[in-house]
């Protein structure tokens, strides 16, 4: 999944080689081939890949179970592929190979906790973390990237399933606590997200988009506009169009008789005609012909047609995936 088109993964691996980091174990499922394809053996991100095969998804601390033989007895970091943070965590590493405490979790401020693991604090000092509570203890969720050292693994093999049916990290490093290990904490300051849902996807989307330069390097006609931090891809072509930055179109994506608004990344081979756009992201292949509307706040996978049907009945016909949301006028 692109974010400003940029698969989200790769801001973690580019956040771990940032940090100093060169061996990585990615911890992969059902998706392993996608991941392996993009990611190959890690070194145009200066990185040493090694793939670790989880074959049923039983939970973080499994996860962190399975990578045990990996791991040895190094100190490391764990980064969960969909979270994204502005600034890396170089200076959050810095301080854990300074301090050299058993754990160091991230927290963060957020209006829903009750979605997140949830710390509660004593002065200053973790005293207990929770996984998803129904009543949160405070608004301080666990951020997905943790630091550890080897006293995680005799906690991930003491803890039990969780009410999900899961070995729950959280409940690793509560673990920790309670056996009198070192857990540290460290609020983020900066922007976070976890990219779970439509919302914080478009939202990290936008915040990334706002870091744009002006960079058009594909090619526009004379009866386009082209406003603000609008990055042209190789290839792309843009044809008696408006563009109003910040946004982002994709190699070998052609834009015609169109609109497209703030915050919106169109990834590659898409085609955009007679219709507008705004706030979204649009997936590889994908092809928006004469939409009657503008479209925005959108997530449009690969592959995808949204066209105007030129035959009666004026209805709505959909070929929808799972999980799917629309919203019709
Ligand atoms: C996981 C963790 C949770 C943490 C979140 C951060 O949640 O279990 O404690 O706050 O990642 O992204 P999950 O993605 O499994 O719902």
């Amino acid at each position: 999944m692109p974010i400003a088109n940029k698969p989200i993964l790769f801001y973690g691996l580019e956040a771990i080689r940032d940090a100093g980091i060169v061996d990585v174990g990615i911890i992969v499922g059902e998706t392993h081939r996608e991941i392996e394809d993009a990611v190959g053996d890690g070194a145009r991100f200066g990185l040493k890949v090694t793939y670790i095969q989880q074959d049923e998804p039983l939970g973080l601390a499994h996860a962190v179970k399975i990578a045990g033989g990996y791991m040895g007895k190094e100190p490391f970091v764990m980064y969960l592929g969909d979270n994204l943070i502005t600034g890396g965590i170089s200076g959050f590493v810095g301080e854990f190979q300074k301090n050299k405490p058993n754990s160091q979790i991230l927290l963060a401020k957020v209006d829903n906790p009750g979605e997140f693991g949830v710390a509660e604090l004593s002065e200053g000092r973790v005293v207990r973390l929770e996984e998803k509570p129904e009543h949160p203890k405070s608004n301080l969720a666990l951020v997905g990237v943790y630091m550890f050292d080897a006293a995680i693994f005799e906690a991930v093999n003491s803890i039990k399933p969780s009410r999900r049916d899961e070995l729950e990290i959280t409940d690793a490093i509560q673990h920790l606590i309670d056996t009198g290990k070192d857990v540290r904490a460290h609020e983020v300051t900066g922007w976070w997200k976890d990219t779970g849902k439509l919302d914080d996807i478009l939202e990290a989307n936008q915040l990334i988009l706002q870091t744009f330069k002006r960079d058009i390097r594909g090619s526009t006609d004379a009866a386009s506009r082209i406003d603000g931090n609008v990055v042209i891809e190789e290839g792309a072509v843009i044809e008696g169009s408006v563009l109003r930055g910040p946004l982002v179109v994709g190699r070998g994506s052609r834009v015609v008789k169109s609109y497209v608004g703030p915050f919106t990344s169109i990834y590659f081979d898409v085609t955009l005609q007679n219709s507008e756009v705004e706030h979204s992201i649009i997936l590889e292949r994908s092809r928006i012909v004469n939409l009657g509307a503008r479209m925005e706040r959108s997530l449009v996978g690969k592959d995808v047609e949204i066209v105007k049907s030129a035959t009666m009945p004026v209805a709505y016909r959909f070929m929808v995936g799972d999980a799917s949301r629309i919203e019709v006028p």
